[in-house]
């Protein structure tokens, strides 16, 4: 199977033709495909036509799939599928999150172990918005002036689920909530394979800085985020059905444009964890 990519994104984002994810791949083909993902943090695949079998297994080639606390979004048959819609069926959502736009934010920050990887199969797409921006937060971090780098390196950042839940419009169940209290995590984090370190900040979770004064923690959330969400560090997806993207948490935020309510939007999501003995965020080595 073809593996050629070309980089869609600013110095990241592998944009990989000639490979169908239906197929049975070769344990060649998945090392292939992983060094690709890892070097430039987010793949993506077009004109795919996958069921639900055929996400799964593309997951488990990478690690073990990955299980959303949110279970009411659950694909029936799969629960390591969530459906992310506005579609509605019998006046009930028929997914997560609706037509709003969404804020930056990484995955599953707000767990002691995130998921490694995000995956995002586009079935129906509205005819415009929806789009799937995604932030390189290890470039924006190489790049990022001394003095700012000064003030967060070493630092601990708290992280919520109750924050964003705030800002949507489904609810977090009372067992959820207990499933997920609060977690810091480094604010700059090392990758768990690579030899570099990457900005680990999800503005959408992000409760506060440790060791920051109150005064100072808007404004230093809000230069981080102004610094990683600048286009050079930033790729957007228009979704086209049948795109698969592939991205990696721990050196990746994002965010999406909202859509026009009459649009019928559906994504499938899956994706997979790290080892147990990686699954916790490491600190930036210095
Ligand atoms: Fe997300």
């Amino acid at each position: 199977m073809s593996t050629d990519y070309t980089l869609v994104g600013p110095g990241f984002a592998a944009e990989i033709t000639g490979a169908n994810i239906a197929d049975t791949w070769s344990t060649q083909t998945v090392q292939e495909i992983r060094k690709i993902w890892l070097d430039h943090k987010v793949v993506i695949f077009r004109d795919q036509n996958l069921e639900d079998d055929d996400l799964k297994r593309f997951a488990e080639y990478f690690g073990e799939i990955f299980v959303h606390i949110r279970s009411q979004y659950h694909s029936a048959d799969h629960p390591g599928i969530t459906l992310v819609s506005n579609a509605k069926k019998n006046g009930k959502a028929i997914g997560a999150l609706g037509n709003y736009g969404i804020g930056w934010h990484c995955d599953q920050c707000y767990r002691e172990t995130p998921a490694f990887s995000t995956i995002l199969y586009g079935v129906d797409i509205p005819s415009e918005g929806g789009n799937t921006s995604i932030g390189d937060l290890a470039q924006a971090y190489a790049a990022m002036p001394a003095a700012l780098k000064a003030r967060i390196d070493g630092k601990r950042i708290v992280y919520s689920i109750s924050k964003i839940t705030e800002k949507r419009d489904y609810e977090t169940t009372a067992a959820q909530r207990a499933a997920s209290p609060d977690v810091t995590q480094p604010l700059v984090r090392q990758h768990p394979h690579l030899d570099r370190p990457s900005l680990y900040f999800s503005p959408d979770h992000a409760v506060r800085i440790e060791g920051v004064e109150d005064a100072e923690q808007e404004a230093l959330q809000q230069e981080l985020s102004d610094w990683a969400g600048q286009p050079a560090f930033v790729y957007e997806h228009c979704w086209r059905p049948g795109d698969l993207i592939m991205w990696d948490n721990t050196s990746t935020m994002h965010r999406r444009s909202g859509f026009a309510p009459t649009e019928r939007r559906l994504l499938k999501r899956t994706g997979f964890m790290l080892p147990p003995d990686l699954a916790i965020p490491l600190p930036a080595v210095k």
